[in-house]
């Protein structure tokens, strides 16, 4: 629990609670109440701001009114409760005039793999319409370089009046989002940032903005620069990867056991290869790269290729395991994790979900038993799915599977003793028995 350093308030607002909170004098509204937006404008809430969060969905709204969370993230349900109820936070459709805007609403590409930024635009246009001029608008949706600069220009288009000598009266600045989902509590506090205004003074604001209430480093830049450094480092994961995920089909090809093979290589000093995978999923490190491939498409040829392999890893996976499947008559294949990572409920972009709807639809796979237990329900992909059974705990799917396919190294698979293992067919995509156990059971 932390003491606010240099309040302009001193005044305590809730003393209900147990939060030692200061009164700031700004306002702030965070438009897009999602992963990133709704801890953050909890967080900021019980750091002492006065939120109000703004968001399309009217469920998402009325939800986080009631004080409830619309997805898992550990720790986050208590600090919502408490925001909403100390009545430091609210949230609506549409956004109010404040101090401070925050945009934090979805950046995907579109089909031909460019970047979307309908919602920017849309969630951009909510805010112009209502800001005062002195507002600051700090964008922190993973976006294109040039996106904030290209924002401010187009405050010009919707209200004239805050333009001056050619200058927004507003000032805009860029502070990506660094966050990793299942550690967001903590992380949003505690990591450091890089903030980017388009004039030295929008840097300032924001730099000033994010040190009040955050407590690692703020590195002030320039809104481009700020911009490239959230995609070079979701790229330069999705690289690495993709150095394991190539490795791990040569090592299928050649017979080496790819995690004793790079348990051993990165005892050098120098190196540090990450871990393979089903594929890359979500809705960052398996995007974001493609916005650097369509702002410079001929000089982006090993961000490109990394792409490419990470994306080609679900249809090894798939082979395998229908390799593995046809050897047994009616084969019952438990696919163990459908979220796109460890210890998240979140689907999108998941290999996992991919490499599940192929399996169903081959005629090697007699059965298919899909086991998640952060994920509450069937996905929708295979609402009317046939033969497909839904088992929410990990050990019945285990038992009931002759191939038992590891996809998501949740912490709660730990309970599936190595015993239950014995006799099936296991294809561990993440390492995850051979990591913890020795001697491994039959593992790719
Ligand atoms: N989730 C992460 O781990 C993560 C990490 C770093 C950066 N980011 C980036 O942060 C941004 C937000 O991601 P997210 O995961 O929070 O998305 P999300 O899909 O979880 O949430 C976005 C929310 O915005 C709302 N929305 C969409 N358009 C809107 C509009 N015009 N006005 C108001 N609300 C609108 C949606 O209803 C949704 O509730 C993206 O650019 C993402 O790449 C995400």
């Amino acid at each position: 629990m932390k003491i606010m350093p240099k309040p302009a308030c001193p005044e305590t607002l809730c003393p209900e609670t147990i939060w030692p909170i200061t009164i700031w004098p700004e306002t702030i509204c965070v438009v897009g109440l999602g992963y990133i937006g709704l801890p953050t404008s909890a967080l900021l809430a019980r750091n002492g701001y006065r939120v109000m969060g703004a968001d399309l969905t009217r469920d998402v709204v009325d939800s986080i009114n009631l004080g409830r969370l619309h997805f898992e993230e550990p720790g986050l349900d208590v600090i919502l409760r408490d925001a909403v109820d100390s009545g430091n936070l609210d949230a609506a459709t549409t956004p109010r005039p404040v101090d401070i805007f925050i945009i934090a609403v979805p950046t995907p590409i579109s089909k031909d793999r460019q970047p979307d930024l309908r919602a920017v635009y849309k969630a951009a246009e909510a805010i112009f319409a209502i800001a005062a001029p002195d507002a600051l608008i700090i964008l922190e949706s993973t976006s294109p370089v040039g996106t904030t600069e290209q924002l401010a220009q187009h405050l010009g288009n919707i209200r004239p009046d805050l333009i001056q000598d050619g200058q927004p009266l507003i000032d805009f600045a860029y502070a990506p989002e660094r966050v990793i989902p299942g550690k967001i509590v903590m992380e949003i506090t505690t990591n450091d940032r890089v903030v980017g205004g388009i004039t030295p003074q929008a840097t300032a604001r924001a730099a000033k903005f994010y040190r009040s209430w955050t407590n690692g480093n703020v590195y002030e830049s320039d809104a481009r620069t700020a911009e490239m450094v959230k995609l070079t480092e979701n790229s330069s994961r999705d690289v690495g990867i993709a150095f394991a995920n190539e490795l791990s089909i040569i090592c299928d090809k050649i017979g080496v056991d790819v995690w004793e093979l790079i348990r051993l290589a990165n005892h050098h000093p120098r190196v540090n290869i990450l871990n393979p995978g089903p594929g890359v999923g979500g809705h960052c490190i398996a995007v974001d790269p493609w916005f650097i491939v369509a702002a410079a498409p001929d000089e982006a040829n090993l961000i490109r290729q990394a792409r490419l392999v990470n994306d080609a890893k679900p249809a090894h996976v798939i082979r395998e395991t229908l390799i593995a499947a046809a050897a047994i008559q009616h084969a019952r294949v438990a696919c163990l994790g459908l979220a796109f990572k460890a210890n998240v409920d979140d689907l999108r972009e998941s290999p996992a979900i991919d490499i599940a709807l192929a399996l169903h639809s081959a005629q090697q796979v007699g059965q298919l038993i899909l086991c998640d237990p952060l994920v509450r329900h069937m996905p929708a992909d295979f609402a009317d799915a046939v033969g497909v059974i839904w088992e929410a705990d990990p050990v019945r799917a285990v038992e009931q599977a002759d191939v038992v396919i590891l996809l998501v190294d949740h912490d709660r698979f730990r309970v599936i003793q190595q015993d239950a293992l014995q006799g099936k067919i296991i294809i561990d995509t993440r390492g995850f028995w051979r990591k913890q156990c020795a001697p491994a059971p039959i593992l790719r």
